[in-house]
């Protein structure tokens, strides 16, 4: 399989190891007009020898990319989120669904083992009924932007036009998609506050807290941010709940039995876990793999591959991608 990368910065230095590594893998050409070695040239990512292209760009050029390369007959991976307007999105969705290649969105934390129990976890019942989930992902990467914007260095992640907002296009994508996947509702109503406090220079929100409404009932509570930092999930239900925290620590309770995953490890008790007089509760260390573990049989780089090399879809879709946009754009227009 013959692959070629459009967009050679952050996230692609982080799994070029993944087409590197694999043996049936061929990295033929790297598109970006700004790193050593790479080509200014975006034909070479078109070329008849390439079969697979993953972009790897700043959101609004997405669109032009994405359908070139999807029109071209090639199989695509594109990072999150889609682009950088629901429409440019959909413009990408439509060329997806015209084409018989293997096009899908990298949706990083589909890596994570952790996020393939969980969603085990809500469909067999062990939470029982899911009423509230909650994810706070927030980095201090939105003040390095700032200060470097203020010095009059560019940065697509300071403009609105090139991001499609602020923090919360970039992170919230991740917990709504999987929140949504884990629990097989569906977002209904999005809103909350966004501000930009401690960020100069970047005109996009730096600190965004939502709540987003399922279909079944249930809400989410989401917070994001480029001035702060930590990273945490929780789902309780009327069973059970779990927390992961710092991307290390799993605490879990629930009445209904032992669980056995991918990763978690719940023995049960002999007490009432969860609603009764004290909680079991128990802890487990859970790493997340890295972005270029080719052992790792979730690695999202990996299954793209395969899927396309066998004439399957990818394992997000695009579609699903739009609708993450959709919520991020309700947020947008509902919060002060
Ligand atoms: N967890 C994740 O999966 C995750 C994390 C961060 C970023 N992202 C996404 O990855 C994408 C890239 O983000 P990044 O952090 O790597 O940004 P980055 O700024 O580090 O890299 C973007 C690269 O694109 C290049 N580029 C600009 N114009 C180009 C063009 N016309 N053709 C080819 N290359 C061009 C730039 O020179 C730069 O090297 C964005 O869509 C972002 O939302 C995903």
């Amino acid at each position: 399989m013959n692959v070629a990368f459009v967009g050679c910065g952050g996230m692609a230095a982080h799994y070029i190891g993944v087409y590197r590594n694999l043996d049936w893998v061929r990295l033929v050409a790297c598109v970006d007009p700004a790193v050593p070695g790479a080509t200014r040239d975006f034909a070479a990512a078109l070329a008849t020898e390439v079969d697979a292209v993953v972009i790897n760009t700043p959101n609004s050029l997405h669109r032009a990319q994405a359908v070139a390369a999807i029109e071209a007959g090639k199989h695509v991976l594109l990072q999150k989120p889609v682009a950088a307007t629901v429409e440019d999105a959909e413009a990408i969705a439509d060329a997806a669904a015209q084409s018989t290649r293997t096009v899908g969105l990298y949706m990083s934390y589909f890596d994570q083992p952790l996020i393939h129990d969980l969603r085990d976890m809500v469909r067999q019942g062990w939470f029982g009924d899911v009423v509230h989930c909650y994810a706070r992902l927030m980095h201090k990467g939105g003040m390095m932007v700032s200060r470097e914007v203020l010095a009059g260095k560019r940065n697509w992640r300071a403009s609105v036009t090139e991001t499609g907002g602020g923090c919360f296009i970039q992170l919230a994508v991740h917990y709504i998609h999987i929140f949504e996947w884990v629990t097989g509702s569906t977002v209904v109503k999005a809103t909350g506050f966004r501000r930009n406090l401690h960020c100069p220079g970047i005109e996009g929100e730096d600190l965004a807290v939502a709540v987003l409404q399922l279909d079944s009932g249930a809400m989410i509570t989401l917070d994001t941010a480029w001035c702060a930092d930590g990273e945490e999930l929780t789902i309780h239900g009327t069973l059970g709940r779990v927390n992961y925290r710092g991307q290390q620590r799993l605490a879990m309770a629930s009445s209904a039995g032992p669980y056995r995953g991918r990763v978690v490890e719940y023995s049960g008790g002999t007490e009432p876990a969860f609603g009764g007089p004290r909680g079991v509760e128990q802890q487990v260390e859970i790493r997340p793999p890295a972005f270029d573990d080719i052992g790792n049989p979730l690695n999202q780089h990996v299954q793209f591959l395969e899927a396309a090399r066998e004439g399957r879809p990818a394992p997000v879709s695009i579609a699903s991608g739009v609708h993450d946009m959709k919520v991020v754009w309700q947020f947008y227009h509902s919060a002060s």
